[in-house]
């Protein structure tokens, strides 16, 4: 009988040190592990529990410190929970030093996920091999046996014996390389810092790099052989951000070297090994003859990102995954926040902006939850844990609290965070407790925060001008109005740091900040004010309403003068309205009166906002067959928008916003054949087919210039001849996002399926081309069927609860708003296992799916009447 029945661990045991050594066949795809676990006994008692899977276990050892004699002994098996229980042959003591060894074998995975292997074709079409591993959050275990929870730090050895044309990489610097009888090579790696087991790394396969020293780390960029004229950016943007958090957090990066490794074949975007990050091709890759300006953010906000959890998360680590956000949403946040001190002409806070807006569309529905959740078990709870809301509220909850406090206070309170917690795992109060070091007790940090952590949703604020006087209220934003659903909301309360912008005569004068802790309040002017707008930037999580002639203020200051508002303000004040209208709070009449102004708008946010917005309506009238009104709609928006687009030429000219703002503009104009957008896209199309693709295009276009391409009969195979044989990851996503955007439901079938099977297209594009494909109108449906007729092996690829299938199930139904269609999801996923069932992405999906129904009641004839 196994001796332990809960999914987490015992504490009665410790380990300390690993020392583990691995013989890898990339071939066979098995492998052959042994590892020696140093153990404390922190309490006696007679068993070891910890987690193993899958694994052939062949021999296990035991051993006191004292005696120093090895003892075989039994091993029972859990396989539910994917523990293994060792019956020591004596009484474990407490405080006493105990040493296991496990003799085990394996297979190599054939899914993205613990040590996995994968192949692919070099530039001759040699089939070459690679293994790599993908360990957060549970998979550490497939690997070797190990104390598999993110608060069991301890130290690793790893060793690695290989074929001598490989390379091989681990989390730390190898320390020495041995030829063994057999012609293999083992390499060894110095011992590790102490961390987490999710952060172990190995890498085996065919590399180059490229290296440079940082005051003593040495920086290396890894990619395979023939790709290896890609890294040079990527080492150049490392090297500077890795400048900048040395010296914003006042801690050192403690390993001697960092690799950063390009993998043919990778499920999430990136991962954050201590030592040894690893990532997609296209997010670490970048080509300047095909990369775009938003590529190119991509690899440095990539970048950043994981370089950030070397200290967030790696350093300091959260004890348990409900806490995820201490992770995800912090190197999110650092994301931006470098990205915005050291390439400012990115103007990556456009990007962070709409995060905010599209997290909380999410967080607004019923089937949202707390980002710091109490009940987080089971593996699909710890995967789902992995989802916008950690990542980018998160993100915004950290921007709102450091424009609150002042960036000094807020640095401060990172920096003795960090000092304080380095190599122990924490609680979210374990961060609070750092920023009330420096409030000197005039705010209680951790009491306005846990507002924002402990409950899901964010609060609606209703404004309402009396002369100097300003009324503010507060109530729960809920897209589900329905109160049976809701009971609770009544008693939802929030901490809000108000700030605001003003009309009076120096602006900048009026811009301030006050607390909302109770459910009402007022905030006292100096003067009589024409408008105010709440919430400045939008740097506060949370949507704001306003009485009519407030509205009506905005609207005419907007009309006359737009600029007296920064453009984030702009692009907030869009998509509050929009919101409020979904919300029936305000009149879609009124949402569409206010980007009237849109005709003066140069900007890139507020403009990708109010096309985000309008689309988004586009999308549900043309999926529901009211194609006439639809295409009013659309001629609507292109007459705000008509002059700016006449303005765009096909080229990479301006700044990286200017550049981002023409390609969603061209964009626009192509999918709807406005203007001769098309025929000048088609133009440029059949002259670098003509050049057989050797004419260089226009990067930031590339993708428009191939959808139009896409939709001739030789445009599309042309495409796909070239998606084969190109060796950028950055041009291959734009054939293959012109391919997914063909109107022909044979060829997108085709392309699922060939992604499905991982060889013509990798299996890793599968979730991008499903939400690609389900995006225009034949397609949408087709997804939906894909997935369901190969939902097993999908889950089987992807595994459940997975980032990768919250994207499949959001994208493959999110734009259905028929009641046909809700009770066919329904019925689809009730008829799976009920860990499916229950999945969020499946609730979020019902949800979203009535949501639009309810849209669409509420306002076609509105929409009818108006258009
Ligand atoms: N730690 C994550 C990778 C990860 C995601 C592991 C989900 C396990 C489950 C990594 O730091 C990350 O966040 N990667 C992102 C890219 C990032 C720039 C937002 C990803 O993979 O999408
Ligand atoms: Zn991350």
């Amino acid at each position: 009988l196994f001796p332990w029945a809960q999914i987490r661990l015992p504490t009665a045991v410790t380990p300390v040190r690993y020392d583990l050594t691995l013989h890898p066949n990339l071939t066979s795809m098995t492998f052959r592990g042994s590892v020696t676990i140093s153990l404390q006994a922190l309490q006696a008692t007679w068993n070891i529990i910890l987690h193993s899977t899958g694994h052939n276990i062949s021999r296990v050892t035991f051993m006191t410190a004292v005696s120093s004699q090895e003892k075989e002994v039994d091993v029972l098996e859990y396989p539910l929970h994917e523990q293994i229980a060792i019956v020591a042959p004596e009484t474990l003591l407490e405080g006493h030093n105990y040493t296991l060894k496990i003799e085990y074998s394996a297979n190599i995975s054939s899914s993205y996920y613990g040590f996995y292997g994968i192949s692919y074709r070099d530039e001759s079409n040699e089939k070459k091999y690679f293994a790599a591993t993908q360990f957060e959050p549970l998979a550490a275990r497939s690997a070797f046996p190990c104390f598999d929870e993110p608060a069991f730090k301890a130290t690793f050895v790893i060793r690695i014996k290989r074929d001598e044309q490989y390379t091989a990489l681990s989390n730390m610097p190898k320390k020495s390389s041995v030829v063994l009888e057999d012609g293999l090579v083992q390499d060894e790696f110095f011992e590790s810092v102490k961390m987490s087991t999710y952060l172990v790394a190995f890498i085996v396969g065919e590399m180059k790099n490229l290296s440079q020293d940082v005051n003593g780390t040495l920086v290396s960029i890894y990619a395979v052989p023939e790709k290896i004229g890609q890294v040079q950016h990527a080492l150049e943007t490392t090297v500077k951000l890795l400048d900048f958090y040395q010296s914003y957090f006042e801690i050192q990066y403690p390993l001697k070297k960092l690799d950063l490794v390009a993998i043919p074949d990778f499920e999430a975007g990136a991962m954050e090994n201590w030592g040894l990050l690893t990532f997609r091709e296209e997010t670490l890759l970048y080509d300047a003859n095909t990369s775009s300006v938003a590529d190119r953010k991509l690899v440095t906000k990539v970048i950043a990102h994981e370089l950030a959890h070397q200290w967030f998360g790696n350093l300091v680590t959260m004890q348990w995954w409900n806490d995820v956000w201490l992770n995800e949403g912090f190197a999110t946040f650092m994301e931006y926040f470098s990205l915005e001190k050291i390439f400012g002409e990115l103007s990556s806070y456009e990007d962070f902006l709409d995060a905010r807006f599209k997290t909380m569309k999410k967080d607004s529905l019923n089937s949202s939850h707390p980002i710091s959740s109490s009940s987080v078990e089971s593996s699909e709870q710890i995967e789902e844990m992995f989802d916008s809301l950690s990542y980018f509220k998160g993100a915004s909850l950290l921007l709102m609290l450091k424009t609150y406090l002042s960036e000094d206070i807020f640095q401060h309170a990172i920096i003795l965070y960090l000092h304080n917690h380095s190599y122990t795992s924490i609680h979210s109060d374990d961060l609070w407790d750092s920023f009330n070091e420096f409030t000197n007790k005039t705010l209680d940090v951790k009491k306005m925060m846990r507002t924002w952590t402990l409950q899901k949703g964010f609060p609606l604020v209703t404004v309402q001008r009396k002369g100097k006087q300003i009324l503010v209220q507060q109530e729960r934003f809920c897209l589900n109005v329905k109160p049976e659903i809701q009971p609770s909301d009544a008693s939802s309360l929030w901490h809000i740091p108000l700030s605001y912008i003003t009309d009076g005569k120096n602006y900048s004068k009026h811009r301030s900040v006050s607390l909302l802790d109770k459910k009402s309040g007022v905030i006292n002017l100096t003067e009589e004010v024409q408008w105010i707008k709440v919430n400045t930037n939008m740097t506060g999580y949370y949507i704001v309403h306003y009485a009519d002639d407030n509205w009506e203020a905005l609207i005419k200051q907007l009309k006359i003068n737009p600029y007296v508002l920064s453009d984030k303000d702009r692009a907030n004040l869009i998509n509050n309205i929009f919101e409020l209208a979904g919300l029936g709070k305000v009149s879609l009449q009124r949402a569409f009166d206010l980007i009237d102004y849109l005709r003066n708008e140069t900007y890139t946010a507020p403009i990708s906002e109010a096309l985000f917005q309008t689309e988004l309506i586009y999308n549900l009238l043309d999926k529901l067959g009211h194609v006439d009104l639809a295409s009013r709609l659309v001629n609507k928006v292109f007459k705000l928008l008509q002059s700016q687009i006449q303005q765009q030429t096909w080229t990479d000219e301006g700044t990286p916003s200017t550049r981002e703002l023409r390609s969603v503009l061209l964009d626009f104009a192509c999918a709807h054949r406005l203007e001769n957008c098309s025929a000048a896209a088609l133009k440029l199309f059949f002259d670098w087919m003509a050049s057989n693709g050797t004419q260089s295009l226009p990067t930031d276009v590339m993708t428009t210039v191939f959808k139009a391409g896409a939709k001739t009969e030789g445009g599309w195979s042309f495409l796909l001849s070239k998606y084969v044989s190109l060796g950028s990851e950055a041009e291959k996503n734009k054939i293959l996002e012109a391919l997914a955007s063909s109107e022909d439901v044979r060829k997108l079938y085709w392309l699922m399926k060939k992604s499905l099977d991982g060889d013509l297209i990798r299996t890793q594009k599968l979730s991008f081309i499903i939400r690609t494909v389900a995006r225009h109108f034949p397609g949408h449906l087709l997804a939906w069927d894909f997935v369901k007729e190969n939902w097993s092996k999908l889950v089987q690829k992807f595994h459940l609860g997975s980032y990768t299938i919250q994207s499949i199930v959001a994208g493959s139904t999110h734009l259905f708003a028929t009641k046909a269609h809700l009770s066919e999801v329904q019925a689809f996923f009730e008829n799976q296992s009920e860990a499916t069932f229950r999945l969020r992405c499946v609730q979020e999906a019902l949800e979203v799916i009535q949501l639009n129904m309810q849209w669409v009641e509420k306002n076609l004839k509105t929409l009818t009447y108006w258009l």
